[in-house]
């Protein structure tokens, strides 16, 4: 377990690109050599249905009550493998991650299932160089849980006032988390996400760039159709080879960067 890095990619603010930096900056890694498995943290399965899996019966909630539970199974079931893409990753469902959201309130020690569950199945976690957790747009319990289990929290944020001023209650979440459940977490850095030159865009990018200063990431990530338009259960933007794929090059940017702080 000591040599996986556990990243945890959220923003309590929906669409900022949590999920398709998780995709691509796992993809990107490893295409760099690393071995990677992302898990679906968030009820919408957004991670899953790109990797083409809808409604998993074996998920990572399913493995958080078996932990509750105490009852033993083979984590190896639950891991499924993406040949295209070069990553295993661990799928979410929604009736199950919504009923443990609610059926951890009354589960003592309840932020740190996720935990447990890695401790338990270290033989997993230590076949990886890193572990990348796509969080859902919240600040409740299962981020609770996620950033318990980190050892990074990386921060999309979507070039915009909004986003902005969405990200000091994240970090105090995060302040929170280091000073009473896990105070190995860091914040390996902020990304700007959906960029494009426009007023506003600029404006928030500066603010992000003022404000956060070395915690900002050097690489930004355009706004781009293409990745909008990306069709599901494909191959992520990243792995597109076409020079005029500016988010491919940045989202590889922004592994090399991930690389180098982690
Ligand atoms: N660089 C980009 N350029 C254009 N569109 C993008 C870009 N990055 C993400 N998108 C699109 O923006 C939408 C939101 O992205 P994504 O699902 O990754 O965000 P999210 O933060 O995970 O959302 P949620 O909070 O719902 O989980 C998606 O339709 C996605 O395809
Ligand atoms: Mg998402």
């Amino acid at each position: 377990m000591k040599n996986t890095k556990i990243i945890a990619v959220a923003n309590q603010k929906g669409g900022v690109a949590k999920t398709t930096t998780a995709i691509n900056v796992g993809v990107a890694l490893a295409l760099r050599g690393k071995k990677v498995l992302l898990i679906d943290f968030d009820p919408q399965e957004s991670l899953s249905q790109f990797f083409d899996c809808y409604a998993a019966e074996r998920n990572i909630a399913g493995l958080m009550y078996n932990i509750i539970n105490k009852r033993d199974c083979d984590v190896a079931e639950y891991v499924i493998h993406n040949e295209i893409n070069g990553v295993d990753f661990i799928p979410s469902e929604l009736n199950a991650m919504n009923k443990i959201e609610k059926d951890l309130i009354s589960v003592r020690s309840k932020e740190t299932v996720l935990k447990r569950l890695f401790a338990k199945h270290s033989e997993l976690v230590d076949k990886y160089d890193y572990v990348i957790i796509d969080c859902l747009a919240s600040l409740n319990v299962l981020l609770d849980n996620a950033l318990t289990a980190a050892d990074y929290v990386l921060i999309p944020c979507q070039a915009s006032p909004m986003s902005f001023g969405a990200l000091p209650n994240l970090i105090l979440q995060v302040k929170d988390i280091q000073d009473e459940l896990n105070s190995d977490l860091n914040i390996l850095g902020i990304v700007t996400t959906m960029y494009s030159k426009t007023n506003i865009c600029k404006k928030a990018k500066e603010m992000i760039d003022q404000t956060y200063k070395e915690l900002v990431f050097k690489t930004y990530i355009d706004q781009m159709s293409v990745v909008a338009e990306s069709p599901m259960k494909e191959k992520a933007v990243v792995l597109s080879a076409a020079k005029n794929n500016r988010v491919a090059a940045q989202y590889r940017a922004l592994a090399e960067e991930v690389d180098e702080r982690a």
